[in-house]
């Protein structure tokens, strides 16, 4: 049953209009004044009712933008979620990726030496087959068995050093694949720590003739990964006096530390070397990225750097950008707790 909103309205105005009928036998002023009132109270009930009709279709219109709303946003979450998904799968393809580029890069660096330890052997060899005849043949000269010393020497020495360059590249690579588990975690003392790690490095540091600053809020305790964090110092250190300095040329380097929010610390790790021009700067995280191949560089020192901060240590590592063109630094953010 529709409910009629102007019952009262429409009933008033039947009865105005019974008392209009039966006023004819009153005065014309008092006629002409009643019909005006009753005029005026039927056109205000037209437009209440013609205001309910607007209202209604307001409220109409208002429901369907709702219910647009509603389907505009349910569209929202479905491509917030597709989103997500298609990051997750961006960020495990980029694994796969930097995964097969190291496993390419192992393939590539080991091939030089063992290549170069091959050719050696097979050249030492068929020289050992060549004296073998003659000996048999009772034909062997003094110069035959010089000649074969020198080939021999030669090819030992080459053989060493291409197994031992090797060898220590294997090595580094078993660094890259951080196990968390086989490093020890514990609460420490972030400075002692630091300085602990430092005089470690000593010997190298003290050859070199630099001077080292360190600078810590004392007592500033971390409850991580020891271990990775000397071996990420140690990276840095390394790799300022390899890359940072010419031989004989002094230089500082600096480790300040300070503790930007309750739950981080923030190490600054700098020299005022040579530094990396700006277009190396993106890349020297990138496993096998070096400047010196040839010369002892494999290019994992900083790659390992990156997989210890933002694996066991929890934190991030960035490179800055020389402010006047000297020297490093590098910025390395630590929870004080590695798994907050
Ligand atoms: N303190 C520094 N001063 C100048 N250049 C640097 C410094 N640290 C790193 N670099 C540059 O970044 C490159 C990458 O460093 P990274 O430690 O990854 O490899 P590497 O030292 O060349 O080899 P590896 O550490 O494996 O022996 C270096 O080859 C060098 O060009
Ligand atoms: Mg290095």
């Amino acid at each position: 049953m529709s409910f009629n909103l102007f019952d009262a309205e429409e009933k008033t105005l039947e009865q105005a209009e019974i008392l209009r009928a039966g006023l004819t036998d009153q005065p014309e002023s008092i006629r002409t004044g009643i019909n005006d009132l009753v005029d005026a109270f039927s056109r205000s009930v037209r437009e209440q009712r013609r205001l309910v009709r607007v209202s209604d279709r307001l409220q109409a219109q208002l429901a369907t933008v709702n219910q647009e709303l509603a389907r505009r946003r349910a569209e929202a979450e479905t491509a917030l979620g597709d989103l997500q998904a298609a990051q997750d799968s961006l960020i495990q393809s980029e694994k796969l990726a930097s995964l097969g580029a190291l496993v390419g890069g192992i393939a590539h660096e080991i091939n030089t030496p063992v290549g170069i330890a091959l050719s050696c052997a097979s050249h030492l060899a068929d020289s050992t087959a060549g004296l073998r005849k003659l000996f048999e043949a009772d034909n062997i000269g003094i110069e035959d068995f010089e000649r074969y010393l020198a080939t021999a020497t030669d090819t030992t020495t080459l053989i060493l050093s291409n197994c031992e360059r090797a060898a220590a590249l294997i090595r580094s690579f078993k660094q890259v694949a951080v196990d968390r588990a086989s490093s020890e975690r514990r609460r420490f003392d972030l400075g002692d720590y630091v300085r602990e790690t430092l005089a470690s490095l000593g010997p190298h540091l003290r050859q070199a003739g630099h001077t080292v600053k360190v600078e810590c809020p004392a007592g500033l305790i971390l409850d991580s990964y020891p271990g990775a964090l000397s071996q990420v110092l140690s990276n840095f250190v390394m790799n300022s006096l390899i890359h940072g300095f010419d031989s004989g040329q002094t230089g500082t380097l600096s480790i300040l530390i300070d503790q930007p929010t309750p739950q981080w610390v923030r190490l600054i790790y700098a020299d005022n070397g040579k530094g990396v021009p700006e277009s190396d700067l993106s890349r020297i995280f990138d496993p096998f990225f070096t400047t010196r191949r040839g010369s002892g560089g494999s290019g994992l020192g900083l790659h390992i750097v990156y997989n210890l901060v933002t694996g066991p240590l929890g934190g991030s590592v960035s490179v800055e950008k020389a402010a006047n063109g000297r020297g490093v630094a590098f910025t390395v953010t630590l929870p004080l707790s590695s798994e907050i």
